[in-house]
């Protein structure tokens, strides 16, 4: 008798980023969800590439959506650390539980992230890879650039994407400024053409603690 042929994998990356549940939370919300679609996997490797090979990391993920980075953080974990995301929609968190069992998705607000750390008992994390519309909140960008510098460790990086598209506009300027007021190193990655837009990375190093 043959042997029976494995179970498929279950889909990971973009194929779990469901751009139709992205669309419909667009047009629900679309101040806080701001974009029409989920990012791409180019854009989640480059997002995520500080997420450690080695180790137990305790890994940050803000604004994941419906997944699109989720899924390349996992597969660099490998099931290591504590993989914590982060989503103010309940909706796309609930999406988010179904597609990752075991992930620990948080409903809730970014800048409640320290006291998110402190319930589980995590204390700082080493790499947050943030998907929120950060420019698209000038109110918040400076006590978001402060409070994230505060959770990380001091070896700990914080990565953002933009839209190459919007990088010379001033929301996109003062993004770099309050990250550059909470971290002696931020620098900006090559453009991810493969992105829908063009987007790319900046990566923020050496978190100033008050
Ligand atoms: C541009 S989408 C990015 C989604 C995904 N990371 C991607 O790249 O496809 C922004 C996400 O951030 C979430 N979001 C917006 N403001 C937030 C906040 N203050 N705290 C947590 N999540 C937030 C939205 O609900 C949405 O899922």
């Amino acid at each position: 008798m043959p042997t029976p042929s494995p179970a498929p994998a279950p889909p990971t990356g973009p194929r779990t980023a469901r751009p139709g549940a992205f669309l419909r939370e667009f047009l629900r919300d679309p101040l806080h969800t701001a974009s029409l679609l989920p990012s791409s996997r180019p854009l989640a490797a480059a997002a995520s590439g500080p997420v450690p090979g080695t180790g137990e990391p305790v890994v940050v993920e803000l604004g994941p959506g419906t997944g699109a980075f989720t899924g390349a953080i996992a597969e660099r974990l490998g099931g290591r650390g504590h993989h914590l995301a982060v989503e103010l929609n309940p909706r796309l968190a609930g999406l988010l539980e179904r597609a990752h069992p075991g992930l620990d998705v948080a409903v809730a607000d970014a800048l409640a992230l320290p006291a998110l750390l402190a319930e589980r008992g995590l204390g700082r994390a080493d790499v947050v890879v943030s998907g929120l519309p950060w420019a698209a909140h000038p109110a918040t960008g400076r006590t978001l650039s402060a409070v994230l510098a505060g959770s990380l460790h001091p070896h700990g990086v914080l990565t953002q994407f933009g839209y190459t598209c919007t990088r010379s506009l001033p929301p996109a300027r003062r993004l770099r400024r309050q990250l550059a007021a909470a971290f002696a190193d931020v620098t900006c990655g090559p453009t991810v053409w493969a992105n829908l837009p063009p987007a790319f990375v900046l990566t923020a190093r050496l978190p100033r603690h008050p």
